[in-house]
């Protein structure tokens, strides 16, 4: 047993590190950047010491000590996200001495996006120097397409992971067969999956793929997409314990996601409403999945992760920065988002966290505004230092749901006779890469 309680055989190589852009000389390097020190450290409370220990997450090659994934999220989890989030996940048990603390999932890119080297598809092909993994979430539709996506990810940007999305619910994506909407044709998702699994091997990089529970509860298909996903190879599957229909309504549905860790061998990760580490660990116990995917809980709170490295390794940490330690996280994010694409798309991007960062604090409406306008860093700075910083963390908004929530939908938007067969080989959609941006 290691220093941070997980057991791991002598044999086991943590976080395997395939080759990276710059490790080979004249090939292009997409968007380095230099990190900055080390960020904000949020004042932690321990309690105690919880039962609950589970093995690192395999992902071939790649192995985690924490299994906690961040979930791709579009518009979020770009390299200055992640690398807010690692950060504090680093800060918790084991560090990062014992490889990566967790996945952090690049924000979804399509597949054709990559080999038609769009603009905004490269500029999001950004990693800082400290991740370990390499992780992108590969949006597409058609086997051969997403494998040579797959390729170009691994052989020119040292991509180490690679994450299949089938769970966008989005009417723009459903409509034209893509996300969610894709596993109800078995035969076309296990092209996709083995081409692109074929596509990676040779890199020795593990694909995963994160689904929904299907179209709505009438057309489920998470339990065959394990299945189909256990024999193309897949390293792991990812379930989101609702369907496309409940979009983010509702109460995840963990049940669900049990029942897909008994049909499958491959490791489950459990997705859908994690808010605290005491969720994630109720999970764990309640599903038996492998490891844990966290999406909204984490908005605005990168120090979530650190909560999560501890409770995997025993310990119960409850981060509760005061406002001062809030105002320097969002400093340091914008400085970070500034590293990636400059000073005045930063702080347009900061924009939308700022309320999820503030939230439950006594701040006024006036300074919220203001906070979510700023066009400078000077400005950024003049607001932040009208924050008290001795203000405690609100303890009312733990556990509770943050980010997207909103009804159910009246009817999945599908193409014309989806529903009418379940192969879909030979279809052409190659409309369904057209303007998405994640789901
Ligand atoms: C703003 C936002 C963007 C998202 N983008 C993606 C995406 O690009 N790919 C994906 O698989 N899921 C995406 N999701 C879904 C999350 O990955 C996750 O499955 C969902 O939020 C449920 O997990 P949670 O309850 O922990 O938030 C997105 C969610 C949000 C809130």
């Amino acid at each position: 047993m290691n220093a941070s309680g997980h057991v791991g055989s002598e044999t086991e190589q943590p976080a395997a590190r395939a080759p990276r852009p710059e490790d080979r000389p004249g090939r292009p390097c997409a968007g380095r950047w230099v990190a900055e020190s080390r960020g904000p450290r949020p004042t932690p409370y321990h309690d105690s010491v919880l039962s609950t220990v589970l093995a690192p997450l395999r992902l071939g090659p790649v192995v985690a000590p924490t299994p906690v994934v961040l979930a791709p999220m579009a518009g979020i989890t770009n390299a200055a996200y992640r690398q807010l989030c690692r950060e504090q996940a680093e800060l918790g048990a084991g560090g990062v001495a014992d490889g990566p603390a967790g996945l952090f999932v690049c924000e979804m890119i399509t597949s054709r996006g990559i080999i038609e080297r769009d603009h905004k598809t490269m500029s999001m092909l950004q990693f800082d120097p400290g991740e370990q993994v390499r992780s992108v979430q590969l949006y597409g539709v058609d086997p051969a397409i997403m494998a040579r996506g797959t390729e170009i990810l691994c052989n020119e940007f040292g991509v180490t992971h690679v994450d299949l999305n089938f769970g966008c619910p989005v009417p723009k994506v459903t409509r034209k067969g893509g996300g969610a909407a894709l596993p109800w044709k078995r035969d076309l998702l296990a092209a996709i999956l083995r081409s692109v699994v074929a596509a990676a091997a040779p890199y020795d990089v593990p694909v995963t793929c994160k689904t929904r529970m299907g179209i709505d509860t009438d057309h489920q298909t998470y339990l065959d997409a394990g299945r189909i996903a256990e024999q193309s190879g897949v390293a792991a599957i990812a379930l989101h314990g609702r369907t496309a229909q409940q979009s983010y309504s509702g109460e995840a549905d963990w049940e669900a996601i049990a029942r897909l860790k008994q049909a499958v061998s491959i490791p489950v990760l459990g997705n859908g409403d994690i808010w605290e580490a005491s969720d994630a660990l109720r999970m764990v116990e309640q599903t038996g999945v492998d490891g844990v995917v966290v999406g909204r809980g984490c908005l605005g709170r990168p120090w979530l992760f650190r909560d999560l490295a501890d409770a995997f390794a025993g310990r119960d940490t409850k981060t509760l920065p005061n406002l001062g330690e809030v105002a320097a996280m969002v400093r340091r994010h914008a400085e970070l988002l500034a590293g990636l694409s400059g000073s005045e798309r930063a702080l347009l991007d900061l924009r939308k966290h700022m309320a999820w960062y503030f939230k439950g604090f006594p701040v006024g409406g006036e300074v919220r505004r203001a906070l979510a306008m700023v066009t400078s860093f000077d400005d950024l700075d003049e607001h932040l230092a009208k924050l008290d910083p001795a203000e405690p963390f609100p303890v009312a908004e733990l556990g509770s749901p943050r980010g997207r929530r909103g009804h159910p939908r009246g009817k999945v938007v599908l193409p014309q006779g989806w529903l009418d067969d379940e192969s879909g080989c030979g279809l052409d959609l190659a409309d369904a890469e057209v303007g998405v941006s994640g789901g």
